[in-house]
Order: structure tokens, then C-alpha cells, then sequence
């Protein structure tokens, strides 16, 4: 096990998970048990419940579930090193500083450490080419025209990167060595691995991480040069999908507001917060990506996305609708008319008419309605098209009261019947994942009592488990149960001979089996023993048997006069042995 994997488990041994979950939820004791309102999803009564034996909690209503390091990922949309500092640091218990354990580690940080204060330097040579140089004063012209004045320039750290070819190069080459400076993306090699700068002749916007150190840079064209921006490639300092641009700015102001303002570009990023929204960021590109979304939701969960009104930010937009919702976010979608992206509305109609805006634009399932409106809906086939394109995103309404005013007003506006659409919004409602339902209607029903218990002794059973694997698997006495993935996971993590943890057995699993694992696991029950899974075996061997014994009546009644005739009736015999002796 690992120097970290080894204080996790300390960690989570000595930490108190109803202390720490009490942080959170009031919880109120239930038995052996203690249950609260959840804090994941909207309800009255609670399902919420935490386990202090087993140290993990589950909801009945939304299905989600893990241990105290789960549960503070969740609530403090962090990662798990971070999860565990938390929990160490709420309950008191030590744990040695992170530092890179082997040389390789430490080579990487270092280089890190090193591409860091390159693309410092790299940032004040930008900067000086622009104000100083006779090549920048072009740049500045460009600016200018632009509407970007010298205070702008200066306060997003805007520079220039020159034509030359090799300036850049010219100016870290003595301090560097070449293989780093490869590494840095600042510099490329060509045919022949002769290196050169690789922004030339284009104006540079710094791009920093969430702490504000620079990471990359995005480099748009003077002219009309292709590509228009060309930035930074990935390094070992800089991740595409895990930078949102002017985050490192607009982290306080996210606070305060509890909203953010999407956009695609650099420009319109700065366009929004010269405009006094200081809480915008921008995904660099149309596509957003989880981990960007994950960053953001530690901040807020609100967003108003204002993409550019051409097709591929109204795709972006649509894409990006989905992901958020899926994180939980709460979406408003700003479209503004005319073919203008933030920055150039924002120039010729100015800020004012921006918010305004801004505080005007509707949640996201308006913009879809407006937007399934100008499908083609004088046919059926157009109607349902637009319905199957509302479908997915009305469905992670997580407010049953909301979602039913939804469909009224989708209804309404397409000039639907609005039972036929209620029917399959319903339809779709019980197919969604992690549906709330008012009354949590419980999965486990299916399995039955047999499989139940030895589910619970293939996660508990101390002593036995192991041996109680075995005999699972070498009769392959599960398969064809409903419970037949869960048995799988639990016997190849009890034949592993490493403690097992139900939490990690469970998050591998599909979300019904993941819900029906964790339903198991907060059963009441007597004590497990060894005599109880011998009897529960048992009666699998058995049920197996008669399961037998009915295929081969079926193939002998399906063909009387089938070659193998005789093989089948011995069968037949063996089988009604057996279960006889069973009894
Ligand atoms: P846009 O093409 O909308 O550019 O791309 P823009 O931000 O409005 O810039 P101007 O006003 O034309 O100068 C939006 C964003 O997509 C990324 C950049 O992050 C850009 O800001 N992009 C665009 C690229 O990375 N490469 C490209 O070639 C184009
Ligand atoms: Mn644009």
C-alpha cells in the first residue's frame, strides 16, 4: 500500500464520520443509525441516513452514497488529497505533510516549479515587446482599434509576442536548458529539432491557474494568419480541461455574487469584467469540460452562459446546458440578438445594455423552448423531434413541482396535448438516473431474502468471508440472480484477501446495484456467522439445481427423440437426487 493510501486508511479509521457529517446535516439518532435531511437533494422527511458502525452513509431518496471522504468530495467539491486534509484537520488527527515521495516525483515537481517561473519571464518579455519595441506599437494599434485601452493592456497582463522568429528563444536560452524549454510549449522544434518561438507576430493573453500563477498563453493572429489564436500546447503545468481563463480574478467576486458568467473567449472575458462583472470566465475554445465545470462549482453553482450567437456557440451552449446540469449547477442562458459575441456587444451597445441583460436572461429550459420553437413544427415528426430535444434536459429538473410547470409551459408553447407530453416526460422521469421520488420506493425489493443476507456476509462477514467466496464461486452459485453483478464485485474483492470496502465495491458498480448494495448494507440484521452461510449456500445450491433440473425437462420435452436422449434422463435423475437428499 501506498505512504498515502496507508493514511487514508488511518485517517478514516480514527475520524468520527457522524461528527463530521453533523458539520453539515443536523442528524438526529435512529437506532443504531443516525438520519437527517439530505444535503444532496431536496426533501421534507429524511432519508438521509449515516451508519457510525460501518462509517459510511447512504440516502434512500437520491441514492448517493460513500464513506466520509466521499461525503466531504461532495459537499466541498474538492478531491480526495484535499477530502482527507479536511477530515484530518476536523477531527484532530495529524498527518504528514504531502511531499514527493520517490526522485522521479521530486524531478517532476521541480520541473514544474522551473516551467512556472519560465512563463514568468516569459510574461515580462511580452510585455516589454508590446510598450517597448517598435514591432509592438503595430500590436497596439491593433488594440487600440479594438477598444483596449492602455489600462486594460496593463491590468490583464496583455502582450506581444514578436515576429523574429527566435527572440523569445534567445532571451531564456542561457538560463534554461533546451530540453526544458521544449517542455515548456513556448517554444517549438522543428524538422531537424532546431527550436523556435512558438508565437510569432501575435498579441499574447496570459492564461493563469486557479492560484493566479501563469500557465499558458493564448496567442490571437495580428491579421487574419491562421489559426486566429494558436495557444499553449499541453505541459506538465498546463491541462486544457482543468483552466477556466480569469478564474484567478474572478474567484472573490464568484463568492459574492454566487453566480458566473460563461464565455468562449479571452476578449469577451475582459469585455465582461471591464464591464464590472468581475465573476466571468471563459472556456478558452466552445467546448467545455467536466473538471472546468467541477473547478467552478467550488466557487458557485449558478452559471449564466453567454456564448457567441453563431451555430457552433449555440451547439457549445446546448452541450454545455447538459453538463451542468449534471453537476448540479443551477443554468441561465443569455443570447444576445444580433450576430455580436459579449465583446463587440459590449462595445457598441455598452456596458449598461450588457447587464441589464444579463440579469434579464432566462433559465436555460426558456432558451431550449425558444430554441426547439424554430424546428420545423408544422408536422408531427417536427413536433416530436422538438419534444426529444427538450426531453433530456427537462428531465434533470431535479423539482417535481418545477418540472410539472415545465412541461405545462413546453405544452403551451408548441402547441402540444399536454397529457400525451406529460405521458412521456413520466415515461422518461422513471428511466432518469438518480430520480428523486417523494416516496423512495426501494430497489432492493427484487432481491431476495437468501441473497440478501449473503451479500451482507460477503461485505461483513469477519472470519468467513473469504471462504464464503470461494464456495460462491466455485458453484458460480449466483449467476442468473438478480443480485448477480453485486455477488461478482464482492467475491472478486473478498478473494482478493484485502480487507473489503463496501464503499469501493459499491462505487464500481452501475447505480441500481450500487443502490441495492448500499439498502443491503443498512439493514437491520441478527449477527453474521459461519453456520448462517453455510444454510444460505445451500439454498442457492438448491434453487441452482431446480433451475437445472427445469432446462433439461424442457430440452427432453422440446425433442423427444434427440440423440443425446439418454445423457439428458441421467441428468434428469442426478438432479431429482440430489434435491431429494437436500431435503
Ligand atoms: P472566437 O473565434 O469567438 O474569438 O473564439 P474571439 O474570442 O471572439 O476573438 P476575436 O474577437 O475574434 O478576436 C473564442 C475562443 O476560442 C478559442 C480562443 O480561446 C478564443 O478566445 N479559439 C478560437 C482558439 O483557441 N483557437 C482559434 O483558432 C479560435
Ligand atoms: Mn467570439
Amino acid at each position: 500500500m501506498t505512504e498515502a493510501g496507508s493514511t487514508a486508511e488511518r485517517v478514516k479509521q480514527q475520524a468520527d464520520i457522524v461528527r463530521v457529517v453533523g458539520e453539515y446535516v443536523r442528524l438526529k439518532k435512529t437506532g443504531k443509525d443516525f438520519s437527517g435531511l439530505c444535503p444532496f437533494h431536496q426533501e421534507k422527511t429524511p432519508s438521509f441516513t449515516v451508519s457510525p458502525i460501518k462509517q459510511i452513509f447512504y440516502c434512500f431518496g437520491c441514492g448517493k452514497g460513500g464513506d466520509i471522504f466521499n461525503f466531504v468530495m461532495e459537499m466541498e467539491r474538492c478531491e480526495f488529497p484535499d477530502a482527507m486534509r479536511l477530515v484530518a484537520e476536523k477531527c484532530g488527527i495529524s498527518i504528514p505533510k504531502p511531499k514527493p515521495s520517490s526522485p522521479a516525483e521530486r524531478t517532476q515537481s521541480s520541473v514544474r516549479t522551473t516551467l512556472v517561473e519560465m512563463h514568468r519571464e516569459a510574461q515580462t518579455f511580452f510585455v516589454k515587446q508590446l510598450q517597448g519595441t517598435a514591432e509592438g506599437k503595430l500590436a497596439r494599434a491593433y488594440l487600440e482599434d479594438r477598444g483596449l485601452e492602455k489600462a486594460t493592456i496593463e491590468r490583464f497582463g496583455i502582450g506581444y509576442a514578436p515576429s523574429g522568429g527566435d527572440v523569445l528563444l534567445r532571451h531564456l536560452k542561457g538560463k534554461y536548458a533546451e530540453k526544458l524549454l521544449a517542455e515548456s510549449g513556448l517554444v517549438s522544434r522543428g524538422e531537424g529539432g532546431r527550436l523556435f518561438d512558438r508565437f510569432r507576430r501575435r498579441i499574447t493573453f496570459p492564461i493563469a491557474n486557479e492560484s493566479g500563477k501563469i500557465v499558458a498563453f493564448g496567442c490571437r493572429a495580428l491579421g487574419d494568419d491562421q489559426p486566429k489564436y494558436l495557444n499553449s500546447p499541453e505541459t506538465p503545468i498546463y491541462s486544457k480541461s482543468n483552466v477556466l481563463y480569469h478564474l484567478d480574478r474572478a474567484k472573490e467576486a464568484l463568492r459574492r455574487s454566487d453566480f458566473a458568467v460563461l464565455v468562449e473567449g479571452y476578449l469577451d472575458a475582459i469585455a465582461v469584467a471591464r464591464a464590472g462583472i468581475s465573476n466571468v470566465v471563459a472556456s478558452c475554445g466552445t467546448s467545455l469540460a467536466e473538471p472546468q465545470i467541477k473547478l467552478l462549482g467550488r466557487f458557485t453553482k449558478r452559471v449564466i452562459v453567454n456564448y457567441d450567437p453563431d451555430t457552433a456557440g449555440q451547439a457549445a451552449t446546448e452541450r454545455s446546458i447538459a453538463i451542468l446540469l449534471e453537476q448540479d449547477f443551477e443554468v441561465r442562458v443569455l443570447a444576445l440578438p444580433g450576430k455580436a459575441d459579449p465583446d463587440k456587444f459590449i462595445r457598441e451597445q455598452g456596458a449598461d445594455a450588457y447587464v441589464k441583460l444579463l440579469k434579464e436572461s432566462p433559465p436555460y429550459v426558456d432558451y431550449l423552448i425558444a430554441r426547439a420553437r424554430q424546428m420545423d413544427m408544422t408536422t408531427a415528426e417536427g413536433k416530436l423531434r422538438a419534444v426529444n430535444f427538450l426531453l433530456p434536459y427537462v428531465q434533470k429538473i431535479p423539482n417535481r413541482i418545477l418540472r410539472s410547470e415545465w412541461a405545462t409551459r413546453i405544452a403551451q408553447q408548441l402547441r402540444l396535448d399536454e397529457p400525451v407530453l406529460r405521458a412521456a416526460l413520466s415515461k422518461a422521469a422513471t428511466e432518469r438516473r438518480g430520480e428523486v421520488k417523494t416516496k423512495p420506493e426501494l430497489v432492493g425489493r427484487a432481491a431476495k431474502p437468501v441473497e440478501r443476507r449473503l451479500i451482507r456476509m460477503l461485505a461483513e462477514g469477519e472470519g468467513f468471508r473469504s471462504e464464503l467466496a470461494q464456495q460462491l464461486q466455485q458453484g458460480q452459485l449466483y449467476l442468473g440472480l438478480e443480485t448477480e453483478r453485486i455477488f461478482v464485485a464482492l467475491i472478486a474483492a473478498g478473494l482478493s484477501g484485502q480487507a473489503v470496502q463496501a464503499t469501493e465495491v459499491a462505487a464500481a458498480l452501475e447505480e441500481r446495484d450500487r443502490r441495492l448494495l448500499y439498502e443491503i448494507l443498512f439493514e437491520e440484521t441478527n449477527a453474521l456467522t459461519w453456520e448462517e452461510a453455510e444454510s444460505c449456500v445451500d439454498a442457492l445450491r438448491h434453487r441452482q439445481a431446480e433451475k437445472q433440473l427445469a432446462d433439461v425437462q424442457r430440452s427432453i420435452e422440446a425433442n423427444p427423440a434427440a440423440p443425446e436422449m439418454r445423457d439428458l434422463l441421467q441428468r434428469k435423475q442426478e438432479l431429482m437426487r440430489r434435491l431429494a437428499a437436500a431435503r
